[in-house]
């Protein structure tokens, strides 16, 4: 396994495999990328990028996009990592998931995380920028996936006024427990469109923690391999908080980089700098990958430290 210079284990990826999305919510941090980079890798490339990094101790991997499911090879995307015997997950907004949900379970998908932020359908619509009757298209692939076995997380993020009152976080609990899914909480990163809507939409992640609180919530722990994420449980739903902005507790436990969806490496989503795998990938070039995941790792600073000025 790699450490960086804070002594932290690089231990897990994100594949950025797309930048196209068929939502448009309106905090959308688009993954640190700006829209529209063209070229994709392909599923072989993943196979191989994977089973060089599996080789550094990373072991888990989280495809997320755009919108993942908009690829059309995303079935063999996720085959050619799970291949390796690397733990295989994937972030969506879930609307196409019954069409996929078979054949990524057949590929060797252990977990979807699918974004619905409330249970509300006038609300969903308001922020993610598609008819309300979408919701019920992702209520349906998320039963689908649950009945086929697929481990199921939602992610709300936390949106002041939409779903940041007791009955709110009632409703997704609830949903939550229906479908045998954890439950997560994202407090707004004021990154890409995040940034224009910071203002209108941000709400603490303490709000929650008190509504947890109110509604039986009890804590259950922290996630130490991935950011120190505090857990919290309800009638026997796990709640994830990530509070990620401003927050060193957070980046001393991060193990996470992000291959961008035209192939460069970034150490962190508010990095600028990268470094660019994709002519070692097109090459399969081991050697050369080697070396620039280790000049990566080199680089890596938390972006939120303890007594920083930043
Ligand atoms: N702040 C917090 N979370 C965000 N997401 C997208 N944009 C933002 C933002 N500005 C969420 C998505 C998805 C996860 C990958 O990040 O809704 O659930």
């Amino acid at each position: 396994m790699l450490f960086d210079k804070y002594g932290r284990p690089f231990q897990k990826l994100r594949y950025v495999v797309n930048d196209e999305c068929n939502y448009n919510c309106v905090f959308c941090h688009f993954e640190g990328q700006s829209r529209r980079q063209g070229r994709y890798l392909t599923a072989e490339d993943y196979g191989f990028v994977t089973s060089v990094f599996k080789s550094l101790g990373v072991a888990d991997f989280k495809i997320t996009g755009g919108e993942p499911l908009l690829r059309g090879d995303i079935d063999l995307i996720v085959a050619n990592i799970a291949k390796t015997g690397a733990y295989v997950t994937l972030t969506t907004n879930g609307y196409l998931l019954r069409k996929w949900v078979r054949k990524l379970q057949a590929a060797g998908l252990k977990r979807a995380n699918v974004s619905i932020h409330t249970t509300d359908p006038e609300k969903y619509s308001k922020i993610t920028g598609v008819p309300p009757s979408a919701f019920r298209e992702v209520l349906r692939g998320l039963t689908e996936a649950r009945d086929v076995g697929i481990s199921l997380k939602l992610n709300a993020v936390v949106l002041r006024g939409i779903n940041t009152d007791r009955e709110s976080v009632k409703n997704l609990v609830k949903l939550a427990a229906s479908l045998g899914a954890a439950l997560q909480f994202i407090e707004l990163m004021p990154s890409g469109w995040g940034a224009s809507v910071f203002n209108e939409l941000y709400e603490p992640i303490e709000t929650l923690v008190n509504i947890i609180f109110e509604l039986g919530g009890r804590p259950a722990g922290v996630r130490k391999e991935l950011h120190n994420r505090p857990l919290y449980n309800i009638a026997g739903v796990t709640i994830e908080l990530i509070k990620n902005f401003s927050n060193p507790t957070f980046c001393s436990g991060c193990t996470t980089m992000r291959l961008t969806s035209d192939g460069k490496l970034k150490t962190c989503i508010y990095a600028d700098s990268s470094v660019d795998l994709m002519p070692y990938i097109k090459s399969r070039d081991v050697e050369g990958l080697l070396y620039a995941v280790r000049t990566a790792l080199a680089r890596r600073e938390p972006r939120f430290k303890l007594y920083s000025s930043s």
